[in-house]
């Protein structure tokens, strides 16, 4: 690649030849020009600019001295299949990204316009761009630098290290941080394992590839949230895996079922004025997870007895029980919305779209139990000192499945709980909710035995499943 410089500062660009670009250039990679502006001003004084037409302060350069430079350097009849790019670093330029490296690196020369002062008349890349040249305008950040030179450094680093040939270790382009993967760099380590009493992972040692790997997304994910969320909101849901969805919903960001990208979610703990809208929600996902194999009038029998807002507030003032929810920041794309379920405008209180519970069994003064906790079925035998948790349970939008949420309320409701004494977690699924056992399962929990439980007046064949802390919570 052949890659021209005009400048009012031609040394400014000596720092290009050192490192890798300064190899790339002596090994032939790397083709690069440093001209003297004003070499193209003729009075006494070599002048490039003047003052702004129409007043104001700083000075402009001038197009004279610009189209004689750029003539000079731009090959203005060049054959169509070469790719001349003329490159005018500005601050009120479109932004430079990775993007925009990986695609200049593909052209064959690049000529760089380095203004001063106030920049260089505006007439200079209209008047290119009419005659066919290719012209970009472009800023390297939200700052305001004195000149286009450190701007065409920077510029000039990220498009030749993309160059075939330049990089030693061509591998070290495939993870960094504005790759294909939309994430921040996972961080770095190296010897000595232990530094000033700060180790490493001991997963980066054990040599195991996949979770190493694992670990190191989860860390990308994580820094990526905290540093650039924006970069989170624009995340392509397609190279999103079940691992990732999961880690983004603890950290707050969920994909709805068919979104492109994740939106914000807050996963906490319910309050007292959670609690009609946890009522809603649990009258919408109750039944998905019976439907089929209880009829609909004893499914609402059930919801309308027992899963309503009275339950939701004894269960937020009750410190025997961990109820946790998740909720959106921002609405959801019309389409991705469930349908119909709302009236427009009805809903001021929080747009919940899961909740999960633990009620701890333990009796009050009076000898109760807390409000709708199951009978602990026989299969879940409790050893001495154990305090047991019915974990009743994990309760989806329908747009939120696969979101990463279940995992994520799963995980935070049984920290929660384990914070507060529960060793011993039980639940029962209906026998034919797969799906639910195979989200326990990969949770932690395993079969113990069945029960049968009853649903509004009809009885339902349960699985029990059962965890235990210190099972790696
Ligand atoms: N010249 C001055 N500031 C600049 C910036 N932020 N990006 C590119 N060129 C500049």
């Amino acid at each position: 690649m052949r890659i021209d410089v005009v400048t009012i500062f031609p040394d400014y660009l000596k720092v290009l030849d050192l490192s890798l670009v300064g190899r790339a250039a002596d090994r032939g990679t790397l083709d690069l020009h440093v001209h003297d502006l004003r070499d193209h001003a003729h009075d006494r004084h070599r002048t490039v600019d003047d003052t702004p037409l129409g007043g104001g302060a700083g000075m402009v350069m001038k197009p004279d001295v610009w189209g004689e430079a750029l003539d000079d350097v731009l090959a203005v009849d060049a054959p169509a299949e070469r790719r001349q790019v003329l490159i005018i670093p500005t601050p009120s330029g479109e932004v430079f990204t990775q993007r925009t490296a990986e695609d200049l690196a593909g052209a064959d020369s690049l000529v760089l316009a380095c203004g001063r002062y106030e920049g260089i008349d505006t007439r200079v890349p209209e008047h290119y761009a009419s005659r066919g040249i290719e012209v970009r305008e472009l800023s390297i950040g939200d700052y305001v630098l004195n000149g286009g030179e450190a701007a065409a450094v920077v510029m000039i680093e990220a498009i030749a290290r993309l160059l075939p040939g330049v990089l030693g270790n061509p591998e070290s382009l495939v993870e960094e941080s504005h790759g294909a993967a939309g994430l921040l760099e996972y961080p770095v380590y190296t010897r000595p394992t232990r530094w000033r009493d700060l180790e490493v992972d001991p997963v980066l040692l054990s040599g195991d590839h996949a979770r190493i790997a694992r670990t190191r997304r989860d860390q990308a994910i994580a820094r990526t949230v905290s540093r650039r969320p924006d970069m989170i909101a624009n995340l392509d849901a397609a190279h999103l895996d079940r691992e990732d969805r999961a880690m983004l919903a603890t950290m707050g960001w969920a994909v709805p079922v068919g979104a492109g990208r994740p939106v914000p979610v807050r996963i906490r703990a319910a309050t007292d004025s959670d609690a009609e809208a946890l009522a809603d929600l649990a009258a919408r996902t109750f039944p998905d997870a019976c439907e089929h194999v209880i009829a609909p009038e004893f499914i609402a029998k059930h919801v309308t007895t027992n899963l309503v807002p009275g339950l939701f507030r004894t269960w937020a003032a009750d410190d025997r029980v961990d109820l946790v929810v998740a909720e959106l920041l921002a609405p959801l794309p019309s389409s991705q919305a469930s349908s119909g379920t709302e009236p427009i405008g009805a809903s001021a209180g929080p747009d919940l779209v899961g909740y999960a519970a633990v009620l701890r069994e333990e009796p009050d003064a009076a000898g109760e139990l807390p409000r709708g906790i199951d009978p602990r079925p026989a299969c879940v035998q409790s050893r001495h000192g154990q305090v047991v948790g019915e974990l009743s349970k994990v309760y989806i939008d329908s747009s939120m499945r696969g979101s990463g949420l279940t995992p994520a309320l799963m995980s935070t409701v049984m920290q929660q709980a384990a914070g507060h004494g529960v060793n011993l977690f039980w639940l029962g699924t209906h026998v034919t909710n797969k799906r639910a056992q195979k989200a326990y399962k990969r949770a932690g929990f395993r079969q113990a035995g069945t029960r049968t439980y009853n649903v509004g007046g009809q009885d339902a064949h349960d699985v029990v499943m059962i965890r235990r802390t210190g099972e790696g919570l």
